[in-house]
């Protein structure tokens, strides 16, 4: 296969680049080859939605453009053939003129640092790109992916509901006063004691949104995409090959020719695998526009959805189909929709697609537990021809029996319609609603005999407590024949507690909190189907002791709904005084506009060195030998810093800066490598070799600590 010319546009220009390296991300491209600094690398790893960005993709066969968040730090150059790139200084700058976003989030105090800023307004410009007078709903669904560690986002909220044809209400009613109204009124009895003001910005001042004004897809992909018939696309780097064919029969092909390669659609799985644990694939398989693996079908037994289709897509499609459809054939369309709103952030949905995520079997997924008890199949094709396979617990275990063998693609997903008398339901726990890993998650079904109360199949699967999935089969199934009661749920709770045990040693610890919310989890699917139970037939309904079904209540406030007041100045105050008034921060436009310089986004100088750090990996050791020889061989590193290089300067009171003979935590510093490139002395970095010697007591949990 010949290679090709890589050709996309930033901002509106034409980018065609001839020998494109498959490794190289879009963050690194744009920051360091076509000095595009305004999107910030934060994370690096999909985290924090600094270095989103905007993708326009045009669609021949439906005619439609999409634009959609990404994080740039994820996004491999050679993904983007044939897209269109805005980046936040595609938007407005101060020299010509500024995008409403820019200016409302500056005006509105939704700076501080100004570091997640272009992230945020990038955000926000392809939400209004999509729905240019959004809802609160999506407003919040659409900064779910992107971290501020100054602001406590209530800024940068006020900002952009300006955009909002709602008022803000969060449509709940307390004592049957509307929420603003008790705001208002509360805010008046304040301000009349304290003499403060909720005047932070005059939004009268606000530029206005002209959806008109927003730069156009380039006619020229548009023909390129109509015109040209698509053809495989290869790229050839130094180490890795990416093969990006456009039917099902080339990625057949492909993977039948590098069955250990894998496919990729968004690169949310494989990039950090690559980027952060060190794993190579030589040859990535990139399938693009590939008709089948987009495909969205309904038939007699349930929903089949393309394999790629991003995760997004698919939350659109169940939110249409649970409207449409009678509650009692969505109920598993209702659980997966429930994880999908919160499933990391909306740049990770976009890019993350249904089949990666259930082919890379993250012992975290959300959505597996759920898929494999709402009893899924997935829809193989290789070249043997087609396949099915269960989505079930021995898949998600990567038995043999019953995984994908290596020549195989994943095509599409049945996900059958519930029946009548089946409960489906999903439950999460992370450290936040969004964008964060949850700690334990939860799919579970049942079946009972027809109105009768009586369970005829139960399932529940447990993610987050051990090395695979864990289902709770065995607990299930005594459970079969038994009435649904509270006796049910006593038996059930010590049954699953018995089969899904937690050694004190599993992996990310926190082993107590993990089992209770086990039963918690368990508990509330008991009042869930109980609810429902109650609702289909009064006559069968359990007892529910107490007021239990306050558990069932969201904690979390739908919309963030805050209030900040200032004390006013004294009319006398001279206006052209700013102490007590609600200034704008000086820097906040070029926050805004991505034209704040910070350390890193100034360009290299001549001869420039790059040091990073190695870190100690235990909590508490004694440092027996440091090998530096590996490390310094390497091209590119200059030198390696050691205690003992500094020696006296290494000492300040009691603390020292690199670790002399012992570490006192993970993360202390070990010693300094410099080399002529961040990337070499990283890679340097990661051949320092420390022998440690652990020492007690170790320090690890609160309770260690005395
Ligand atoms: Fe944090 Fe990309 S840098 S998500
Ligand atoms: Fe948001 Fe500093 S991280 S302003």
């Amino acid at each position: 296969m010949d290679p090709i010319q890589l050709l996309f546009y930033v901002n509106g220009q034409k980018v065609v680049e001839k020998n494109v390296d498959p490794e190289m991300m879009l963050l690194p491209y744009l920051r360091k080859n076509l000095r595009l600094t305004g999107t910030k690398y934060g994370c690096g790893g999909g985290g924090c939605g600094a270095c989103t960005v905007m993708i326009s993709r045009y669609n021949p066969s439906t005619k439609a453009i999409r634009h959609h968040p990404v994080n740039a730090c994820l996004t491999p150059i050679c993904s983007l053939h044939g897209t269109a790139v805005t980046t936040v200084e595609g938007l407005g700058n101060t020299r010509t003129r500024l995008h409403p976003i820019q200016e409302r989030i500056a005006k509105c105090h939704g700076t501080q640092c100004g570091f997640c800023t272009p992230g945020m307004v990038m955000s926000m410009y392809a939400l209004l790109r999509n729905h240019p007078e959004p809802t609160l709903d999506q407003l919040t669904d659409a900064l779910g992916g992107n971290l501020c560690r100054c602001t406590g986002y209530r800024p940068i909220i006020d900002a952009c509901k300006t955009f909002c044809k709602a008022s803000g209400c969060c449509q709940s009613k307390e004592n049957g006063v509307c929420c603003l109204d008790q705001e208002i009124n509360g805010l008046a009895e304040s301000q009349e004691e304290d003499k403060t003001s909720p005047e932070l910005f005059s939004e009268e001042e606000f530029l206005p949104l002209d959806p008109t004004q927003e730069l156009i897809f380039p006619p020229e992909l548009m023909r390129i995409a109509e015109k040209q018939p698509p053809k495989t696309r290869v790229f050839y780097g130094e180490r890795v090959t990416w093969i990006s064919p456009v039917t099902l029969k080339e990625l057949v092909e492909a993977k039948f020719k590098y069955p250990q390669a894998p496919i990729v659609m968004g690169y949310t799985s494989v990039g950090p695998e690559v980027k952060f644990k060190g794993v190579f694939h030589p040859i990535i398989i990139s399938p693009d526009r590939i008709e089948e693996l987009g495909v969205i079908s309904q038939a007699r037994d349930g929903l089949t959805l393309g394999a790629g289709l991003s995760l997004d897509q698919v939350k659109d499609i169940l939110a249409d189909i649970v409207q449409k459809l009678p509650e009692e054939k969505t109920q598993t369309y209702r659980a997966l929709l429930k994880h999908l709103r919160t499933l990391a952030g909306s740049q990770i949905r976009n890019m993350a697609s249904l089949g990666g995520h259930i082919v890379s079997r993250h012992l975290d997924s959300d959505l597996n537990p759920l898929l494999a008890v709402g009893n899924c199949t997935l829809n193989l094709l290789s070249k043997d021809g087609e396949r099915r396979i269960p989505l079930s617990e021995e898949f998600l275990r990567k038995c043999p029996e019953a995984d994908l063998k290596p020549q195989e693609v994943l095509v599409s997903v049945n996900i059958p319609w519930s029946r009548k008398w089946e409960f489906v339901s999903a439950f999460r726990q992370a450290q936040r609603q969004q964008n964060a890993l949850a700690i334990v998650n939860s799919g579970m079904r049942v079946l009972f005999r027809e109105g009768g109360g009586v369970i005829e199949e139960l399932s529940i699967l447990y993610g987050g407590v051990g090395s695979t999935i864990i289902s709770a089969k065995n607990s299930c199934q005594r459970l079969i024949g038994r009435p649904w009661n509270e006796g049910m749920l006593d038996t059930a709770c010590r049954l699953v507690l018995d089969e899904v045990t937690l050694a004190a040693s599993a992996p990310g610890g926190k082993v107590e909190f993990k089992r209770t919310l086990i039963i918690s989890f368990l508990f509330k699917f008991y009042l869930e189907v109980s609810q429902g139970l109650k609702r289909e037939d009064p006559g069968h309904s359990p007892s529910l002791a107490g007021n239990h079904e306050s558990a069932l209540d969201d904690l979390h406030s739908k919309h963030p709904w805050r209030t900040l007041t200032h004390q006013n100045v004294d009319p006398a105050q001279l206006p052209q005084d700013p102490i007590g008034r609600p200034i704008m921060h000086l820097s906040g436009i070029k926050h805004a506009t991505g034209e704040a310089i910070y350390c890193d986004d100034m360009p290299a100088v001549d001869r420039e060195l790059f040091l990073t750090f190695v870190t100690s990996s235990r909590a508490h050791a004694k440092i027996v030998s440091i090998d530096l020889s590996e490390a310094l061989s390497l091209p590119g590193v200059v030198d390696i810093i050691t205690a003992d290089h500094l020696q006296e300067a290494n000492t300040f009171g009691t603390e020292t800066f690199l670790a002399t003979d012992e570490v006192h935590c993970v993360g202390h510093l070990v010693c300094a490598v410099i080399a002529d490139s961040e990337t070499r002395a990283k890679q340097a970095a990661k051949q320092v070799k420390v022998v440690y010697q652990d020492l007690a007591p170790l320090i690890l949990t609160i309770e260690n600590y005395e």
